[in-house]
């Protein structure tokens, strides 16, 4: 199984090498002492993560070449916005649609059209605007991310949140450093993930030094990208970890409303949240952010601020999640938020961000069992994640109940998101940018 294709290097400038993917060309950092000219390499969030042999790279190119083609043939189909210009009473509405067709930006009051509509036939242009932009910038590739879930014991109290510490009713659990390295080496040695997301609770158990030597062994045994979730921790810890080999963090600000903010976090500050997510950016690594849709009195100059609060950021990967309410939260009584709200937000953030890697979160996943991935994927997504979590800890890493995917084993998962991406034209890759 293969999460990414390989691509040959077709010239070196400095720590940049240029990469050939069936006659199209990406850049990517270059972290390999003695790469040469000529050579295979995987890359994966613009970094390059792995060589390969060039006769396998070959056998590998050869499968998946015609496949490649068709899959985009079937993507171009789908992506087409097709047929006369819909006749609309609301002339605002489709002048924003059609400046963002041009890739012209939108104004914040073009955005706020946007984000309140509700009514279908508007939505559905919508969504396919968004789903077309996504074609025309990124092509149908798909990054597939894993995600281990390595401890739900976490120091923090989010009201949103099942895995807070005051939910006493949980049954905690957390990894050793050792099962963490061994499910990783398993995932990229034989499932063939080449991005891996480790998260974790507030959970200082793990210290500074345990996950150094965890990233230092994880990257000696395996050619990945190694993207960190494990909360606020010193700079000094995140620069640490960069030199170890770390190169992503998932860290999501919740909501841009400070005042919101406040009243859901005793822990947690808001500025502090938004300078360490600065101050990781300036480490290098690729910032992987976003916030939580349908928290209380949330509206739609909030999402809107959201949304370009992640702009600002300059996140790489766009990740925000509809709540959830958890019974042992003292958010247990809101409103379950509705899905087009959530796809609303996925589809401006691609107007706003036409080359974000935008994620397909399993919270979405849950809110639609049957259809929430494939409704974010037609509606601007490019991007998923699979849980690759133990099973007998998966339920315990409980942030949200029912999450999708719980009892699933991890083939299965696999093999239904591949069939899900062919069925749409997607090539389940990341080229780089
Ligand atoms: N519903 C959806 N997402 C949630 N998270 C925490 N609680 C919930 C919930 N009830 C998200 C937060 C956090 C991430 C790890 O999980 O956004 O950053």
């Amino acid at each position: 199984m293969c999460y990414a294709i390989p691509g040959r290097v077709v010239e070196l400038k400095g720590k940049i090498a240029i990469i050939d993917y069936f006659g199209e060309s990406r850049k990517a950092f270059n972290e390999f002492e003695d790469l040469q000219v000529g050579d295979y390499v995987y890359a994966q969030g613009g970094i390059l993560v792995q060589r390969i042999e060039s006769n396998e790279a070959l056998s590998i190119l050869e499968t998946f070449k015609e496949m490649f083609f068709k899959l985009q043939k079937v993507d171009s189909r789908i992506s087409r916005i097709g047929g006369p210009e819909p006749k609309m009473v609301d002339e605002k509405f489709i002048k924003a649609i059609k400046k963002a067709r041009q890739g012209l930006s939108l104004t914040q009051e073009e955005m706020l059209r946007l984000l309140r509509t509700t009514d279908s036939q508007q939505l559905n242009i919508l969504f396919k605007t968004a789903n077309a932009l996504r074609h025309r910038h990124l092509k149908n590739s798909c990054c597939v991310h894993g995600i281990i879930e390595f401890s739900n014991y976490c120091k923090n109290d989010c009201y949103y949140c099942g895995i807070r510490k005051d939910n006493e009713k949980l049954k905690r659990y957390k990894m050793s450093i050792e099962e963490i390295i061994e499910l990783v080496d398993y995932a990229v040695n034989r499932l063939g993930f080449k991005a891996i997301v480790l998260q974790s609770g507030e959970d200082f158990w793990y210290t500074t030094e345990k996950l150094i030597k965890m990233i230092k062994e994880i990257k000696a045994r395996c050619g990945v990208f190694l993207i960190l979730s494990v909360g606020e921790r010193s700079i000094k810890c995140y620069e640490q970890m960069y030199k170890a080999g770390a190169r992503g963090v998932l860290f999501r600000f919740e909501t841009s409303n400070k005042k919101m903010y406040g009243k859901l976090h005793t822990t947690l500050k808001f500025e502090h949240r938004i300078k360490l997510l600065e101050a990781m950016g300036k480490l290098g690594y690729l910032i992987a952010t976003g916030f939580l849709v349908g928290l209380p009195g949330q509206t739609e100059e909030d999402l809107m601020n959201d949304i370009l609060l992640t702009k600002s950021l300059k996140a790489e990967m766009w990740s925000f999640a509809p709540l959830i309410p958890h019974p042992e939260t003292p958010l247990s009584s809101s409103k379950m938020v509705n899905i087009n709200t959530v796809l609303k937000v996925l589809a401006v953030s691609r107007l706003i961000d036409s080359k974000a890697k935008i994620l397909v979160t399993t919270a979405l996943e849950t809110l639609d069992k049957e259809d929430g991935r494939r409704l974010g994927l037609l509606s601007g997504a490019n991007s998923l994640m699979i849980n690759l979590t133990p099973a007998k800890y998966r339920k315990l890493y409980s942030i949200y109940p029912g999450k999708s995917g719980d009892g699933k084993e991890i083939e299965e998962n696999i093999k239904e998101t591949i069939a899900l991406l062919y069925s749409l034209g997607r090539a389940p890759t990341d080229l780089g940018v």
